[in-house]
């Protein structure tokens, strides 16, 4: 079990936001598992991402666990997500088990409007009254597809707007448990960065006490700027005419091709939380993601300092079913 929070994640095995728990069924699916300890819904927007699945946004597998993928976000819109939770946790009632809901607004006004219809939600749900809540947020800043917008978490000045929304929500109501999905990050300066941010929008309480909006940082997203051919890959039948995996030639690698550059992300991130001054930096909570297709890997994952894990491309490769093996590594 693992705790972020207000959220119990119980075990503290997951999927994380992808096209495999974008649809009413799929969620469901994930919600129903005795094997998964909460569920990450796939990025959703006020308006619904434009999405053009016959030429632009694709996924393609490859061997070995691997995946390339040209998505943008749901174009499911939020409200129908929110809808859908109210559904499914109507129908739960005794159950801990929380969603996650995956958002990335184009603005800090979309941001603000984003996170006062979902606090509507938990509102009317008293998901804010209980001693636990099954409603938490994970802003995506870092999916490498969208078109002239570059991932926020590869710039401290982009993220810096977009934080100080985050906890003025916060300050408003501190039930509100809130996650940052971050890129891979390749060098100690880009984890430093992220770290100094998040130690620069901590408050201080009337006895001193420090507290931070982030309980939980996501580590990592897709790896962007890739490249498969189709012959790489175990494409459908349909597009094996096309040279590349997906139609716009780069997109987000995942699975075990990124394992290794996923634990590094929560080894880095984990040595300068758990060292840093601030003890509300050091309470932040690391989920691992990347590559996670095997018990072993769960194992890797928590070894190098993630409290949770999540997967993604194993997912969409093994079905829900996953996660039994992965409870194997806890
Ligand atoms: C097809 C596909 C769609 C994805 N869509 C999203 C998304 O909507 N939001 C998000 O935060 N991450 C998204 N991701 C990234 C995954 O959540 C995860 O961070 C990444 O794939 C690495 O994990 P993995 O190796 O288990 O796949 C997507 C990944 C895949 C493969």
């Amino acid at each position: 079990m693992a705790k972020i929070h207000r959220l119990i994640l119980n075990p503290p095995i997951l999927n994380s936001s992808s096209f495999f728990s974008s649809s009413r069924e799929q969620l469901k699916e994930l919600f129903g598992s005795v094997y998964t300890g909460g569920v990450t819904v796939r990025t959703a927007t006020i308006g619904g991402f434009p999405e053009d699945t016959l030429s632009i946004h694709k996924h393609a597998i490859a061997p070995g666990n691997a995946s390339i993928n040209s998505y943008g976000y749901s174009p499911i819109p939020l409200s129908q997500y929110l809808e859908w939770i109210r559904e499914f946790l109507a129908d739960s009632s005794t159950s801990t088990k929380p969603f996650i809901i995956s958002i990335a607004p184009a603005s800090t006004e979309e941001l603000s409007e984003t996170l006062k219809l979902i606090q509507t939600l938990r509102k009317d749900l008293k998901d804010n009254e209980s001693d636990f809540s099954r409603i938490g947020i994970e802003l995506n800043t870092s999916c490498p597809n969208i078109t002239g917008h570059a991932p926020p978490a590869y710039s401290p000045e982009a993220l810096k707007p977009l934080l100080q929304v985050l906890k003025e929500s916060y300050a408003e109501d501190p039930t509100l448990t809130i996650g940052l999905k971050l890129a891979p990050f390749v060098h100690a300066g880009q984890f430093k960065g992220v770290v100094d941010l998040l130690g620069s929008i901590s408050s201080e309480g009337e006895q001193g006490t420090k507290s931070n909006c982030i309980s939980f940082l996501s580590c990592t997203n897709t790896l962007g700027s890739s490249v498969l051919f189709t012959e790489q890959t175990i494409s459908p039948e349909a597009e094996a005419s096309s040279v590349f995996a997906v139609p716009t030639v780069t997109g987000g690698l995942a699975g075990e091709p990124i394992h290794a550059l996923a634990l590094g992300n929560v080894y880095s991130f984990k040595k300068l939380l758990s060292e840093h001054p601030d003890p509300s930096l050091q309470r932040i909570v690391l989920i691992g993601i990347g590559g996670v297709s095997s018990k072993e890997a769960v194992k890797r994952m928590r070894r190098v300092g993630a409290s949770v894990v999540e997967c993604a491309t194993a997912l969409g490769i093994h079905g829900v079913g996953i996660f039994k093996e992965l409870n194997e590594g806890l």
